[in-house]
């Protein structure tokens, strides 16, 4: 799951309040997004539940009533940044008493009780599988803190409509939770256990977002390819879903090397509206550090998927998550991914140091060894070695056409706009009067290691 990530983008608040009307009388949400993609669609979904119930969108803090900040707990730095959040609205609510301030999310299921007893100002603390309760809570919230944290097995949403947030790509929710317990990592806890929604019900929603104008669709799940409703797995889902009219680009976020098939690979090659471009989490290129993080693979058959990927998906890019400093990891681990890196060449990676998370495996039974120090080096280290690569990479697309999704603005840069290619490459080119939403071809003229720059071609 690639991650909206707070430490490197502080202002990655994306959905405040996404496509609810706004409106005087009713009262007025504002949500703040933190975390994954995972998080993103569920804003999205909390906005559904709270429009049903006659919640109308704040556009800002000042205007609401209810300020909800939807958080991820996946390192210690994603909470620390949603505590100073939280403080910074405390002095909001000093001034408007009535303003009820909610934490869901991750964070709420892993921190529910540090929440309500060390932070006075938080009202309502409300889990992943409680947002169909969300105006009840917020009600009960008005006098006392309200609570409800319990992970469902059962609670997939299903029949729930999302509000989706503009743009160019509709996320959809494909399974929730996780069964991989990988030894690090916190979301099976904050989440629950792995569950997958009936096809039937997918194939509404995207049929609905694309009537909605979608052209590009992101199935998303913690394992999106272990997906299976009892009937149709990943593969067949997948065929499903090119087959929807009006849909040109699907994406995935993120599959397990170990839940990669033959048969979805052979499904990918046939379907050519599935995009060439695969988040491939590797996490360590060392089979000593894989194994004590329990991540099911041996670096072998991780490149060795790599390769069954790459013949049979021509111009495929690729992009992983990459963990340096897990306990007990030593300079030979370290240089085992460096040397994995180098040899796959992926187009992109996010980095990440090891944070102990209480609760995980590791947290209780592997000392975190690697003084801080070394693993800022061996970040550092590894992120140096990518940007070289990627701009390496980046390079050889000068003088290449590629089909442009428009987003629209570029954030820098005046008179420009900016869109991604069917590999995932963020391009950036002359507006010249270009529509959000639609494909353009753009001959690309220039690169850096993270965007593609062009201009447009007749
Ligand atoms: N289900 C996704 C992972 C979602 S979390 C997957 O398996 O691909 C996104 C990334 O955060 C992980 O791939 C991992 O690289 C990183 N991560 C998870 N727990 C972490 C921890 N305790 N410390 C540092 N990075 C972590
Ligand atoms: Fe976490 Fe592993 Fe599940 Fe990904 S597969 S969410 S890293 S436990
Ligand atoms: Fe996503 Fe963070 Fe939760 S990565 S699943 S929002 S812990």
């Amino acid at each position: 799951m690639q991650l909206l990530d707070i430490e490197r983008q502080p202002d990655v608040t994306a959905a405040d309040g996404v496509g609810l009307p706004v409106s005087g009388a009713a009262r007025r949400v504002f949500v703040e997004t933190y975390g994954c993609q995972m998080n993103v669609s569920d804003t999205e979904l909390m906005m559904g539940v709270l429009k049903e119930a006659g919640f109308r969108r704040a556009l800002r803090v000042e205007d609401a009533d209810v300020v909800l900040l939807n958080t991820c707990a996946i390192r210690e730095r994603a909470e620390e940044r949603v505590v100073g959040r939280l403080s910074q609205l405390s002095s909001v609510k000093r001034m408007r008493p009535d303003l009820v301030l909610g934490v869901s999310g991750c964070m709420a299921k892993h921190l529910a009780e540090k929440l309500l007893n060390q932070l006075p100002y938080v009202d309502l603390v409300v889990g992943p599988d409680s947002y169909r309760r969300l105006p009840e809570l917020i009600g009960e919230a008005a006098g006392n803190p309200a609570l409800d944290v319990r992970l469902d097995r059962h609670e997939d949403y299903l029949d729930l409509d999302p509000v989706r947030q503009e743009g160019t790509n509709a996320w959809i929710t494909i399974m929730r939770g996780c069964d991989k317990f990988c030894t690090f990592c916190i979301v099976p806890y904050v989440r629950g256990r792995e569950r997958s929604v009936p096809a039937g019900d997918l194939l509404r929603q995207v049929r609905i977002a694309a009537a909605e104008g979608f052209r590009e669709v992101t199935l998303l799940g913690q394992t999106v390819n272990s997906y299976h409703d009892g009937e149709t797995d990943f593969a067949d889902l997948l065929k499903m879903v090119a087959h929807v009219e009006g849909i040109r680009r699907i994406r995935f976020t993120s599959p397990h090397p170990s839940d990669f098939s033959d048969k979805l690979i052979d499904t990918m090659a046939e379907e050519s509206k599935v995009c060439r471009f695969i988040h491939l989490p590797v996490q360590s290129g060392s089979d000593r550090v894989l194994k004590a993080m329990e991540r099911i693979y041996s670096s072998g058959r991780y490149l060795d998927l790599v390769d069954r990927l790459r013949s049979a998906l021509p111009g495929l890019c690729l992009s992983t998550d990459v963990i340096v400093g897990f306990p007990g990891e030593e300079d030979s681990d370290f240089e085992s991914t460096m040397a994995l890196m180098r040899h796959v060449r992926y187009d992109s990676a996010f980095m990440f140091k090891y944070s102990p998370r209480k609760g995980t495996v590791a947290f209780r039974e592997i000392p975190d060894t690697v003084p801080e120090a070394e693993k800022t080096r061996r970040l550092q280290t590894v992120i140096a070695q990518q940007t070289k690569i990627s701009g390496e990479i980046n390079r050889g697309y000068v003088g290449h056409l590629q089909e442009v999704l428009v987003e629209g603005d570029a954030r820098r840069g005046k008179g420009q706009a900016v869109g991604k290619s069917d590999g995932f490459k963020t391009v950036v080119f002359p507006k010249n009067g270009v529509r959000t939403n639609t494909f353009v071809d753009i001959r690309i003229t220039g690169a850096t290691s993270h965007t593609l720059i062009g201009r447009q071609e007749h």
